[in-house]
């Protein structure tokens, strides 16, 4: 055993799933891909104490494909956290997962949970019917609440849209997450915010919101290209699966790294 006492969250993101056997986009397998994940996951040493997945965690949020979720999420030996994204029904992933009393049964999917030392804080962004987020002012209240009650914890942020300019066009286009200018209000406020969590790109991606560190974790399968001009749709590569895993050693600080399952 480590001499060390670490916290780990693993962060994946953008699953995708869909029925079994069906592909998405006709070819990419999500759900062969997430379960190379999810072995990343079970392989990793330390083991971590808990998964966040932000969003998207099917293609089109019916109840077959959340079961299908279910099932391939089921190897995993520690808590896992679901938030909900822009491809996903807060009712039916109710449905797809009973025992996850914490999703609740209000108007939004959002939660306070602890994770060894940490505080995650996961926060739905989801506008129904559209691809970009929101943050309405009784989410941001019902934050401003939680962070006020964990002030002396380092808190994780968790939500499916990125609250930042990406320059990625495709995501950027529509909206950027409506509310984001408050949200980084509320994190300057907060300093113990040790990362901010979100998915919806596909892509890693790295900056500050209100002083705090935000990423976006990589997709287990489809990755979008990094491409910023206006004219052009979304350009897709399928790369190895990666993950984000973030590490807390109790004092000191949070250490982020890249997993992925390429291998010689
Ligand atoms: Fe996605």
């Amino acid at each position: 055993m480590s001499a060390f006492h670490f916290t780990s969250l693993a962060h994946l993101t953008d699953l995708h799933i869909r029925h079994p056997g069906e592909t998405a986009y006709r070819r990419v397998d999500t759900a062969a891909y997430l379960r190379k994940s999810v072995d990343m996951v079970q392989g990793l040493a330390p083991r971590p104490d808990a998964v966040v997945i932000t969003g998207n965690l099917t293609d089109f949020g019916q109840d077959e494909a959340y079961a299908h979720l279910a099932e391939l999420l089921a190897p995993l030996t520690m808590p896992f956290y679901l938030l909900p994204g822009s491809h996903d029904s807060r009712e039916a992933m109710r449905r797809g997962f009973p025992a996850h009393t914490h999703l609740g049964d209000g108007p939004f999917i959002q939660y306070a949970v602890d994770v060894g030392e940490l505080r995650l804080i996961a926060v739905d962004s989801c506008t129904p019917g559209e691809s970009h987020g929101s943050l309405c002012q009784r989410r941001l209240r019902w934050l401003s609440d939680e962070l006020d009650a964990c002030e002396d914890r380092p808190v994780i942020l968790a939500l499916h849209h990125p609250p930042f300019q990406t320059y990625v066009n495709v995501v950027d286009k529509p909206s950027l997450l409506q509310g984001a200018e408050e949200l980084e209000a509320l994190v300057e406020l907060h300093p113990n915010i040790q990362r901010i969590l979100s998915g919806h790109l596909h892509q890693a991606v790295t900056t500050l919101v209100g002083g705090a560190i935000a990423m976006t974790a990589p997709a287990p399968a489809q990755s979008m290209r990094l491409d910023s001009d206006d004219n052009r749709l979304a350009q897709w590569e399928v790369k190895p699966p990666a993950l984000l895993v973030h590490t807390f050693p109790g004092t000191g600080r949070m250490v982020s790294h890249t997993v992925s399952s390429a291998r010689l």
